[in-house]
C-alpha cells in the first residue's frame, strides 16, 4: 500500500516520531512529505507567526510538489501549538484536494496535550473525504522517545499482513 507521511517538525520531535512509526511500517510502501524549519528559533517563530497570518511563502516550494494522486494512505504527524496543529497542517490539507477514498492515520507530539489537536485533525481530514483508521498523541515533558512510536507503527502494520 502506498503510504506518505506529511509531517510538519520545528523542533525535531514529530519527525523523529515520523520516522519511528514508519520503521515498523514493514508492509507498506512509505515516502515523506515533511515540511522542517530550521536555523535559530526566533526564526522559526516569525515563519510560524506569517502561516497564523496564512503566508506561507517560506515553504511554498515544498506545497508546490505536493500531490497526493497515488497514495492509498496518508499518514499527517504534527506537533501541537495552544491545542491545535499549526496553520500549516490545514494549508497542506487543502493543496492535497479531493481525498476522498484514502485512508489517512493522524497523530500529534505535544508536551501537556495534544488530543484536541489530534481531533481537530481527524475531523478536518474527514471533511476532505478521507476515513481515518487510526489516530494517537504522544506526550512528553522532556525527552520524548521512539517506544511508542515504533508500537503506534507496528499497530497500523498489522492490518496490511
Ligand atoms: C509555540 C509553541 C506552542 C506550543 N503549544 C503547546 C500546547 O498548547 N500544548 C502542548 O502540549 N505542547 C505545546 N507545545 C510543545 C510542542 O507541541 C511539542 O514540543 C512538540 O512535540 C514539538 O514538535 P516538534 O519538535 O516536531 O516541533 C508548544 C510548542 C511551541 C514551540
Amino acid at each position: 500500500m502506498k503510504t506518505l507521511i506529511a509531517y510538519f517538525t520545528m523542533g525535531g520531535r514529530t519527525k523523529k516520531t515520523a520516522e519511528a512509526i514508519a520503521s515498523a511500517l514493514t508492509n507498506y510502501n512509505v515516502s515523506y512529505f515533511p515540511v522542517q524549519l530550521t536555523g535559530k528559533f526566533i526564526e522559526k517563530l516569525k515563519i510560524l507567526d506569517k502561516f497564523e497570518k496564512n503566508d506561507f511563502s517560506a515553504i511554498e516550494p515544498e506545497l508546490n510538489t505536493l500531490d497526493v494522486a497515488s497514495y492509498d494512505l496518508i499518514i499527517f504527524g504534527m506537533p501541537t501549538y495552544g491545542s491545535k496543529p499549526p496553520k500549516v497542517f490545514d494549508e497542506i490539507v487543502a493543496r492535497m484536494g479531493n481525498l476522498s477514498g484514502k485512508r489517512a492515520v493522524v497523530f500529534t507530539t505535544a508536551r501537556f496535550t495534544g488530543g484536541k489537536a489530534r481531533d481537530y485533525m481527524k475531523a478536518k481530514v474527514e471533511e476532505a473525504g478521507v476515513q481515518v483508521i487510526d489516530k494517537t498523541k504522544f506526550r512528553r515533558v522532556f525527552w520524548l522517545g521512539v517506544k511508542n512510536a515504533i508500537k503506534f507503527g507496528k499497530q497500523i502494520n498489522e492490518r496490511q499482513e
